[in-house]
């Protein structure tokens, strides 16, 4: 595994960047500027240059072009170095409909494997208001720690697409087809269910322990997959596609599988979507991100790259004292950012962070 860090970016035609070469440390960096001057673009920038996978299907690319750029092109240019210290220079040429990439100049077919973890303070109203983003969550960051996972995620979502093609058109005329390869769809349903199991147990101890750590505060967090074949046979979940079969015809679509099962955390034992006020939600959002980052580190002895958008709101003065101080002891590399001006001065605090100010998309020293 490669740990790799960033040490330098550039930007061409992102958003409302300019092609300034920001520089980061190795520890905590802070990104600080007004509202609406680019501090979240910089992060989204890397975000999108380690994770994504190809614009094709993708509507993102108009999004992320600037609206002054000349050209239909993005790109970024970036170094990043590893725990020898070897610097690789990696750069990333976006357009509407490809997407190429270049270590240290040369054209590479597969994508340099920087590990992100991105924090944003949308995502734990959205982890605790909708199951897809928790799906996705656990998808996400289970595929980044598990390739194997990832592979076989990505074969069921094939599988189930198929699938859904052949009952969206003219079921009774492929039953027997569906019901042939319903066999596979069992087996990788088995596989994904008994690995987020198993995740969810690795992660566990690591959840209340960093609530404890960040938060100074003793609490239950339990986090729970809520589906129907855990620990089932392969015959039984074949039974279960085969039981559904009747209603999927005539709905067009794969009315129960892995893609719909949910996960629960538990606050104390109680649902935290129901029982937690939204700065304890983010508070367990947030120590689970954390327990993430510790899983990852127990298991490949090295960490992903955290990037941290404003997490301020709903948070008290107290609890950002005490954020701060978590990061300050660990080792991984830190980008945050904030607007707010209290927050500011508790980032102030942290003796040899790296200052990034940004104003009207420029970098200001
Ligand atoms: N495609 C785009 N082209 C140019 N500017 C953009 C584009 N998309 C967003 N912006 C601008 O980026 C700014 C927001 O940047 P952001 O990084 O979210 O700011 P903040 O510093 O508050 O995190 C806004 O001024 C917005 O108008
Ligand atoms: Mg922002």
């Amino acid at each position: 595994m490669s740990n790799y860090k960033i040490s330098k970016l550039q930007v061409t035609n992102f958003r409302n960047l300019n092609p300034d070469i920001i520089s980061f440390s190795n520890g905590i960096n802070c990104i600080l500027g007004e509202n609406g001057n680019g501090k979240t673009n910089i992060l989204e920038a890397i975000n999108v240059l380690a994770t994504k996978k190809s614009f094709r299907k993708n509507t993102s690319f108009p999004q992320f072009l600037s609206i002054d750029g000349g050209k239909p092109e993005i790109i970024f240019s970036s170094v990043f170095h590893n725990q020898n210290d070897d610097k690789i220079s990696y750069t990333s040429k976006m357009t509407t409909d490809s997407i190429l990439w270049f270590l240290d100049g040369a054209p590479v077919k597969k994508k340099l494997d920087i590990k992100i973890v991105f924090i944003n303070p949308f995502d734990s109203y959205g982890f605790h208001n909708s199951a897809s983003d928790r799906r996705e969550w656990i998808d996400y960051f289970l595929g980044q720690l598990d390739s194997n996972y990832k592979k076989n995620l990505s074969k069921y979502t094939q599988a189930l697409r198929f699938r859904n093609t052949l009952l969206s058109k003219k079921p009774s005329k492929f039953k027997e087809q569906i019901m042939a390869s319903d066999g596979e769809l069992s087996l990788l349903s088995m596989y994904l269910t008994a690995r987020r199991v198993e995740f969810l147990k690795e992660i566990e101890p690591y959840i209340a322990d960093t609530f404890q750590k960040i938060f100074s505060e003793k609490h239950k967090l339990e986090i729970k997959l809520d589906s129907r074949i855990i620990n089932l046979s392969a015959v039984s979940v074949q039974k279960i596609f085969l039981n559904n079969l009747e209603t999927d015809c005539e709905r067009g679509h794969t009315s129960y599988g892995p893609h719909k099962d949910d996960y629960v955390l538990l606050f104390d034992g109680l649902n935290s979507f129901d029982f937690c006020s939204l700065g304890q939600q983010k508070m367990s959002y947030l120590s689970l991100l954390f327990a993430y980052i510790e899983l990852f580190r127990y298991k490949y002895m090295s960490y992903p790259i955290v990037l941290i958008d404003d997490v301020s709101g709903e948070l008290d003065q107290h609890r950002w004292r005490r954020l701060v101080e978590y990061l300050e002891k660990r080792e991984f590399q830190v980008l945050i950012t904030t607007a707010n001006e209290k927050f500011k001065e508790e980032l102030d605090r942290i003796s040899g962070a790296n200052k990034i100010l940004i104003k009207n998309g420029s970098v200001i020293h």
